[in-house]
């Protein structure tokens, strides 16, 4: 999926999804046109969104299992901890980056500066 963007004046809103497109213990990549694709998950209820490419290589988290609070990636199985970014599995050392969430009439959006 692509996203559509609009820049604000305190950053750059990325439409990831409605609210009714993932359901809880679902996760979705989102291609951006001019920025790394996002990764947004819906935890039990709760949207949250990270960059979607693992820092420990090249591999897509959206194609990894979401466990609890934490995404596990398909290539080597290390982890994050989702709403914090913070890497919780080795080989993952580095955290991924994590983006505020806001809702508006349905729509999920991430708030970026890049
Ligand atoms: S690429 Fe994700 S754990 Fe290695």
């Amino acid at each position: 999926m692509a996203a559509t963007e609009k820049r604000m004046s305190d950053g750059k809103r990325v439409l990831l999804c409605k609210t009714s497109d993932l359901a809880p213990g679902e996760v979705r990549k989102v291609e951006r046109a001019d920025g790394p694709a996002i990764a947004v998950y819906n935890i039990e209820g709760t949207f949250y969104a990270t960059d979607d490419c693992c820092t420990h290589g090249l591999a897509s988290l959206a194609e990894g299992v979401i466990e609890g609070e934490n995404i596990e990636c398909n290539l080597h199985f290390g982890g994050f901890h989702v709403p914090t970014g913070k890497a919780v599995f080795a080989p993952c050392s580095i955290d991924i980056r994590t983006f505020p969430i806001e809702i508006s009439n349905g729509d999920v959006f991430a708030v970026t500066t890049d």
